[in-house]
């Protein structure tokens, strides 16, 4: 069965009042669309935990800086559709997929201002993002009034920093990571892989490639940030047309690295990297020695 699709906030905010009366649990996947397995297994989990799970496909302006990928980014939604109908066995999947100016409608000036998480990493490169992400997301759990929301560990930055404005600002809702869903070879997939050419896919390899091999020397010979973080840019950048953005080993939470250069577990190793013109993104997380 094709899902339900929702355009306008009234509309939503009415069927989420109808299923709030019924005192159903609801669950919520916020995607841009382009829908690839990642999304769908975090559609599944949603599935399995709710009585209604409502999945929103908007490709949101506020968290593109100008001179990237807005305007290119894939808009797919009769083959998202598709993908969604396939897991709509009990007919329980709303769509809610909004037009910007629903969203950001004329006199739009109000903006969540995320710190300590949000600042490093992607916080760096992408000084505006996580502005744009925690505003559009506080307003779909708002408009949703969902009792758990499902981000995907692919982002790991992006689902610490809803969960930092999530307790600082005392949102009801639950929020729940998922694995990383990749490729048979390695390669976490991507809404951006599309932009790939078949040989730039190959050297895309080296992104999850050196995560495994820090990972190795970590557990092996607990070695020194510097050394296994030094590695793995020399491994990146041994293929022609890359560049790093960062490879960092921090702490899950604050996503800020040991100042004494030693790694401590729980740790987690975030990249960032440039593939031709394509930037990519990947981590791992390492609990414990075993
Ligand atoms: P988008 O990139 O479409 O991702 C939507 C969700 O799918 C995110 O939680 C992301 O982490 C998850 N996801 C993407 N690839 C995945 C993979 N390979 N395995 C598991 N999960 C994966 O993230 C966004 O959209 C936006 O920033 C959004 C939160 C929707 C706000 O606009």
């Amino acid at each position: 069965m094709k899902p339900q699709v929702v355009r306008e906030c009234a509309e939503l905010h009415s069927v989420v009042k109808s299923l709030h009366l019924q005192n159903l649990r609801v669950g919520f996947v916020p995607t841009m669309g382009a829908l690839h397995a990642g999304h769908i297994s975090l559609v599944k989990e949603s599935l399995k935990q709710s009585d209604w799970t409502i999945v929103s496909i908007f490709v949101n302006p506020t968290q593109f800086a100008p001179g990237e990928d807005f305007e290119k980014y894939p808009r797919t939604l009769e083959n998202d559709l598709a993908l969604l109908e396939e897991v709509n066995e009990k007919e329980n999947i709303i769509v809610f997929t909004p037009s910007a100016d629903e969203m950001y409608p004329k006199n739009f000036h109000s903006y969540v201002d995320v710190a300590g998480a949000a600042l490093p990493l992607e916080g760096t490169f992408r000084p505006t993002h996580f502005r744009g992400v925690a505003t559009v997301v506080l307003k779909l759990f708002n408009m949703t009034q969902a009792d758990a929301a499902f981000f995907g560990q692919k982002d790991f930055q992006q689902v610490q920093v809803i969960r930092q404005f999530v307790r600082d600002l005392n949102v009801p809702i639950e929020i729940q990571m998922c694995p990383i869903i990749r490729e048979t070879d390695g390669l976490a997939m991507s809404s951006r892989n599309r932009y790939l050419s078949p040989e730039a896919r190959t050297r895309a390899l080296c992104l999850s490639q050196s995560l495994e091999k820090a990972r190795e020397m970590i557990l092996r010979d607990g070695c020194r940030s510097r050394r296994v973080v030094d590695a793995a840019i020399r491994a990146i950048l041994a293929h022609p047309n890359h560049s790093v953005d960062y490879v960092a080993i921090v702490d899950p939470v604050t996503l800020l690295p040991n100042e004494d250069d030693t790694i401590q577990l729980p740790a987690a190793i975030l990249l960032a990297v440039r593939v031709d013109d394509t930037r990519l993104i990947d981590n791992l997380l390492i609990e414990s020695e075993n």
